[in-house]
Formats: structure tokens, sequence, C-alpha cells
């Protein structure tokens, strides 16, 4: 037996897929009980009225191409979301296994892995070390029946990149015993390059990227994991049939033309610019008592009076994220950058 198909639920890996309507374009479909008119008025051959390509081709090779991996190790969800979810759900047996989370993290891994009746295991990142990574901690704490571990890097809410030692020695430490995996949602705001360069080195590697955040696509919801192929066949039998909508497909072939993607090299380099100015301006505040520095698009701020500088974004007009939520984060916000109209109405109504 595989160590994936050893490592997965038993009964997903014996789970006899559903079988959608075959994906034949050079037949006229009259096998998915769709309607055979299109209500754009087209001819009905390809428009809304019709089920879209289970895992659309031409998209998953471009994003294979963006993502330096081969189109077998790629699979493509509404959102990394989708991924996280279809991960928890192929590899944890309820009210057996675990996963394994770095707080102050991102809450959908401990979700889902809930939502599927696993076990939550923290190892907490070290806020005196810069949020850096417990590599220790990790492993000791990764028990035999932990199926994943999750780490974002950068790392939402705190911003910070995870050490890519750390993350590539817990993954070889864990190897066969767990997955370890990495959500790169935010990577491209960080400069540094991403582990899909390492997956085939380290097969437990699994890296999560999204067209969300720097490809300004979070409303198309496309979102990709990229990990060894057995891991993506399995996955592959357990995501709703038609997962992916054309309207997003199409979006997300047009974001990645040449074209376009020049035009958001141009927007990713004024974002950057706007995250320096905003951290500068947030550092010279009086009420701002501590500043992290950020690899995302966001910067984490803790304020002497938390409720009062919501208050007074939400007079001028503007929402930030309430962090207090999160363990050792008790008078945190976090700003998302917005366009220098928006960042300065936001420094005014803290100034
Ligand atoms: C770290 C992290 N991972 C994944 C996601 C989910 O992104 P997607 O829109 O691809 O589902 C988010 C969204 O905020 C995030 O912050």
């Amino acid at each position: 037996m595989s160590w994936v198909h050893a490592l997965a639920r038993p009964e997903i890996v014996a789970l006899r897929v559903y079988e959608h309507a075959a994906w034949r374009p050079d037949l006229e479909r009259l096998h998915a009980n769709e309607l055979p008119w299109d209500p754009a008025g087209g001819d009905g051959r390809d428009g809304l009225n019709r089920y879209p390509e289970p895992q659309p081709r031409e998209l998953i090779e471009r994003l294979a191409a963006l993502y330096g991996v081969s189109a077998r190790a790629l699979l493509l969800g509404r959102g990394s979301d989708e991924a996280i979810d279809l991960l928890c759900r192929a590899f944890c047996r309820a009210g057996e296994d675990a996963v394994l989370v770095c707080p102050p993290t991102f809450g959908m891994y401990a979700v889902s892995a809930r939502i599927q009746g696993a076990a939550v295991i923290e190892a907490p990142l070290r806020p005196e070390q810069g949020f850096a990574l417990d590599e220790a901690a990790v492993l000791e704490r990764c028990a035999r029946t932990t199926k994943l571990v999750f780490l974002c890097s950068p790392n939402n809410p705190t911003g910070n990149l995870l050490a890519e030692r750390s993350m590539l020695r817990i993954a070889r430490e864990l190897a066969g015993r767990a997955l370890v995996v990495i959500d790169e949602a935010y990577i491209e705001f960080s400069g540094r390059a991403s582990l899909a360069r390492r997956l085939e080195e380290f097969p437990n590697l699994a890296v999560l990227r999204t067209l969300s955040k720097a490809y300004g696509l979070a409303g198309a919801r496309c979102g990709a994991l990229l990990a060894d192929p057995q891991i993506i066949a399995l996955l592959a039998k357990i995501i709703p049939p038609y997962a992916i909508p054309r309207l997003t497909v199409s979006a997300a072939l047009s974001r990645l033309s040449p074209q376009s993607l020049e035009a958001g090299r141009a927007q990713l380099a004024a974002l950057l610019a706007e995250r320096s100015r905003l951290q500068g301006a947030l550092a010279a505040l009086p009420g701002i008592t501590r500043l992290w520095p950020s690899d995302a698009n966001f910067v984490l701020a803790e304020f002497a009076d938390a409720d009062g500088a919501l208050r007074r974004a939400a007079s001028a007009g503007l929402l930030v994220r309430d962090a207090r939520g999160y363990p050792g984060l008790g008078r945190a916000l976090r700003i998302s950058i917005g366009t220098s109209e928006q960042n300065a109405r936001l420094l005014e109504s803290w100034s």
C-alpha cells in the first residue's frame, strides 16, 4: 500500500467515485439533464445552461505553469478553503485523528478539522521571537494520529514568514506519518520563493495557493492545492463533481493572460509601496503600542484603546479586523492595505 493510502481514511481510499456526466466537448450534450437553451441567448453549446468541465484542463495547465508544478500535482478548488476542507475529510477519521495548528493563525484549519470530527492540537508560534515556528513543539506534539500539520507562511494574522528550514525539517521528520501543508495564500507579497519547488523532494509536503489575494480574484473563488499526484487523485475523488463554475474559469483565465499579469505586477508594487507608507505612518501614531513587520497585504498593530480605534475607523467609513480573539493578541487589530485614499482616511481617523 502506498504511504498516501496508508495515511488516508480507508473508506475514502475504497470509495467508488460518483460518475459525473462525461466531458465530451466534441459531442452535443443530451446526457446531463441540462436545458438546451442558453439564457444569455447563445446557441446553448457552452453557455451557463451547461455544467462546467469537472477539473478544467486549460486553467489547471495555466496554474500549474504559474506555480511551477506538473498538472497532475494540482487540484483546483473554490478557494484554498475548499482544499483545507478536502484534506481534513480525506485524511482525518472522526473521533480518532487530529490536525496540528500553530496559533495565532488562520482559523479555517481548526474549523474544518472540527467539522470533520478531528481533534485540534496546538503548537503556538513564539510571540517573543516575532511569531517564529516552534519546531520542537510541533514535532513533540505530533501524535501518531496527527494526520495534517498546517503551517501558514506568511502567517495570518501576524504577517510574518516562517523559516523555510524549520518547515522542511518538520516535513522531513514527519515523512510517511503526516502531511505538512504550507499555506502560501500571501506569498506573493513577501518576495520569498514558494516551497512548491521542493515538493518532489518532500512527498509529504503540500502547498496551498490562491487567486484571492495578490491576483485580486477573491470573488471568483479559485484556489489550488499543490501536492504529490497520489494526494491530488485522492482529493479528486471527494471534491463535488462540478466544483469550479464556468464564470470562475473564465475570470481566472483572463486574469492569467500576459497583459493582465503585467498589470498585476504593477499593482503588486503599488500595494507594497502603500504597505511601507502605512507602516511608517502607523509607527508614528501615539495610540499604537506595537506594530509588527509584515510580509503580507495587511499589518497587525496593538492599540492602547482598540475599541476606540475600531469606533473611529467605522466613523470614517472603514472596517478593520478585530484580532483580539487570537491568543496573545489582546489589543490587536489587523489592517488590510487599502488604496492610498483609504489608508490616508484611516490614519486621519486615528490621528
Ligand atoms: C492564510 C489563509 N489561507 C487561506 C485563505 C482562504 O483563501 P481562499 O479565498 O483561497 O479560500 C485565507 C483567507 O483569508 C487566508 O488568510
